[in-house]
């Protein structure tokens, strides 16, 4: 039973595969692997375990059609051609629910440190900007009774809205593709058009699968319609928001501030604009990055995996 791991697991995952039997071989090198190579690697391999976004295309799943199951450590699958892998009968799974709270954290995190600044003064003090105590400067926005906008109420949506309603008794707005009449109840929350969500949030976080229906939608003519005070928040996909229009909409001050753990491409450069510019703060993806929340990921990944080998059905399968 041959298991390759596209990075390093945690060593809650490693230990129930190698418990069940398995070989598993980890990529241990810090660099991608390019396609060929992995193609090569699984040609030898019963299951992959992905830990990335490494790109499953068409064309790996045509020359690794012999694999008994792909098992993602990661909720999205966007890099994933499921009707292929579908269509070569490979079963394919991910990780729901266990990264909700940690990645919600990190989106309300963020939140925080754009409101009032927070990354932008933190450098500046290193530049020795930090000369007298200015009561007129350096101001940020308050949070308390504001309105929250989740765009793609699932999950780490609903885990964030509850945060800002406990925390700041935010009003919680949403778009979705359908309303959610239980979250509804729950939160207290309410269902709106994709424009009211713009007009009305202050805080607009998105929580959206990257698709062809989301990919670049948040771009100059959608900034343009939020209010000038607005925090932009992107946990889920760098591909969502436009990044140049989002850049000038924060350089002409169309928008407030934002924070991105997700960037397109990604790693971003460290030339980019972004990086400097104030009331901007941006993460290099640690949404699920916390040891409790990556154990559990790694675990529930293992559990796909010794299923698929075990030609089981994996309890996170996400194929039709
Ligand atoms: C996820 O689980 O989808 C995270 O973004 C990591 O890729």
């Amino acid at each position: 039973m041959n298991v390759f791991v596209t990075r390093l697991l945690p060593a809650e995952g490693l230990t129930i595969l190698q418990a069940a039997g398995c070989n598993v071989r980890q990529h241990e090198e810090k660099r991608e692997l390019s396609k060929q190579e992995l193609i090569d690697i699984c040609q030898h391999q019963d299951v992959l375990l992905s830990t990335g976004p490494i790109k499953l295309d068409a064309d790996f799943f045509k020359n690794c059609s012999h694999l008994k199951g792909v098992a993602l450590m990661s909720v999205g699958y966007d890099n994933v051609d499921m009707a292929a892998a579908t269509h070569y009968g490979i079963p394919v799974s991910n990780t729901p629910d266990v990264l909700s709270r940690a990645t919600a954290d990190t989106a309300f995190l963020l939140i925080l440190a754009v409101s009032r600044n927070a990354f932008f003064m933190s450098r500046s003090i290193a530049k020795g900007d930090w000369v007298f105590y200015d009561p007129t400067a350096n101001l940020g926005i308050e949070l308390y009774g504001k309105t929250i906008g989740i765009f793609g109420m699932g999950r780490i949506g609903a885990e964030l809205a509850a945060k800002c309603k406990a925390v700041y008794q935010m009003n919680v707005i949403y778009h979705n593709r359908k309303p959610n009449v239980h979250l509804e109840s729950e939160l207290g929350a309410r269902y709106v058009s994709f424009n009211e969500l713009l007009k009305q949030s202050d805080v607009l976080s998105v929580h959206a699968n990257l698709s062809t229906e989301t990919e670049g939608l948040f771009n100059h003519a959608v900034f343009k319609k939020m209010k000038p005070s607005a925090i932009f928040i992107n946990t889920a996909r760098g591909g969502i928001h436009n990044e140049a229009d989002l850049t000038e909409a924060l350089k002409n001050n169309v928008i407030w501030g934002a924070g991105l753990d997700v960037t397109q491409p990604e790693p971003m450069q460290s030339n980019n604009a972004l990086l400097s510019m104030p009331r901007v703060c941006v993460l290099p993806h640690i949404g699920s990055a916390t040891v409790e929340t990556r154990g559990k990921m790694a675990v529930m990944a293992a559990e796909n995996a010794i299923a698929a080998l075990q030609n089981r059905r994996m309890p996170q399968v996400l194929n039709p």
